[in-house]
């Protein structure tokens, strides 16, 4: 296939991963990978359409029995590509849920809408400030504003739909774990003991219990707890804070960086030790900037990736030369 050193442990292809030709059956150990959602995220071509399904049965041919996988996806399309995946072999063990505060909803005043629409002319309340976007570096560091008017309805009917709107704020992504099923006749034991695939590595992913806090349950692990179907951006404090905790990137943190949805090392750390054990081989079909990359390489995994446009590309290969095992 391609070989692997010590001081080399990637190899990374500037090519469609359609087919993934270069990979040899029942290979791969684990597969992580955020594809295009086909919403077309902020415009960007790549993200037109969901993947080809093809992709889901080149994955499977690619991976070694009982093989764990985790897929990002979108709240308003995973629906399509759990049945993608499911009808090219996969079995759909869980949806993990990585929740945030700051999402935005796709609204509008839909009130004022019927006003226009029944030639009443809205009342104006005041003025407020728009704000036109937000810079690098977070939400303290926005564009300038601008002054708009208030409004509110003064239709009978636009005063009866006063503050509806079209969508809810949204407050999770999903990440899709999936298993390439066992070999036929074989217990997860024997699954193993042959691939040394077939389960989840809860060890390197137990949550450490919070200071001064007692441990859970009847034989409480030293670690701490099992790690959950949850995790979150930043510790929400409603006393259900037994989630990992995972912040989203900043772009500013790493300028250099300009792919539109890098995900956080921290949470890719997590994501390959979860699905993989040391030395194990990771792929990526869909490698973005690199970031399953990078945390494979960090946490001694070897890893194989694959990104089709040229200038992601070129992050991926920086990103990766400087990545050393380290944790
Ligand atoms: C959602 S992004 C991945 C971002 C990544 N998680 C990161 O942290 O940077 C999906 C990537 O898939 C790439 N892509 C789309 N179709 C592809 C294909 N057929 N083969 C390889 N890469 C593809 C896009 O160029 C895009 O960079």
């Amino acid at each position: 296939m391609f070989t692997l050193t010590h001081s080399k442990p990637y190899k990374i292809f500037n090519q469609s991963c359609y087919g993934l030709s270069v990979l040899d059956d029942n290979t791969i150990d684990a597969l992580i990978t955020d594809p295009p959602y086909g919403i077309s995220y902020q415009n960007h071509y790549w993200d037109k359409d969901l993947p080809d399904k093809q992709i889901w049965a080149d994955t499977l041919r690619v991976l070694k029995q009982g093989a764990f996988g985790l897929v990002f996806s979108s709240v308003r399309l995973m629906h399509r590509l759990m049945v993608d995946l499911e009808d090219n072999g996969f079995i759909i063990k869980d949806v993990i849920f990585w929740g945030y505060l700051n999402g935005m909803p796709k609204s509008r005043d839909v009130a004022l809408d019927i006003d226009k629409e029944l030639g009443v002319e809205s009342h104006v309340v005041g003025e407020y400030d728009y704000v036109q976007g937000y810079k690098k570096g977070g939400a303290e560091n926005y564009y300038a504003t601008k002054k708009k008017l208030k409004r509110t309805p003064c239709s009978t009917l636009g005063m009866k739909y006063k503050g509806a709107g079209l969508g809810i704020k949204p407050a999770y992504e999903p990440i899709i774990l999936v298993q390439k099923p066992l070999e036929i006749g074989l217990t997860v034991a024997k699954n193993v003991v042959k691939y040394g695939t077939g389960v989840l590595n809860l060890e390197q992913t137990r949550i450490p219990y919070a200071q001064g806090e007692g441990k859970v349950g009847h034989n409480p692990h030293p670690q701490g707890r099992v790690t959950a179907n949850i995790l979150r951006v930043e510790e929400w404090g409603d006393g259900y804070d037994k989630f990992f905790v995972v912040p989203k990137v900043r772009q500013s943190v790493d300028t250099f960086n300009k792919h539109p949805t890098v995900k956080p090392i921290e949470l890719m750390h997590h994501l390959v030790n979860l699905v993989s054990f040391d030395g194990q081989l990771i792929l990526d079909p869909f490698m973005g900037s690199g970031s399953t990359g990078v945390a494979s390489v960090q946490l001694k995994r070897r890893f194989v990736g694959f990104e089709l446009d040229n200038d992601y590309f070129k992050i991926c290969q920086k990103r990766l030369r400087v990545s050393k095992p380290s944790l």
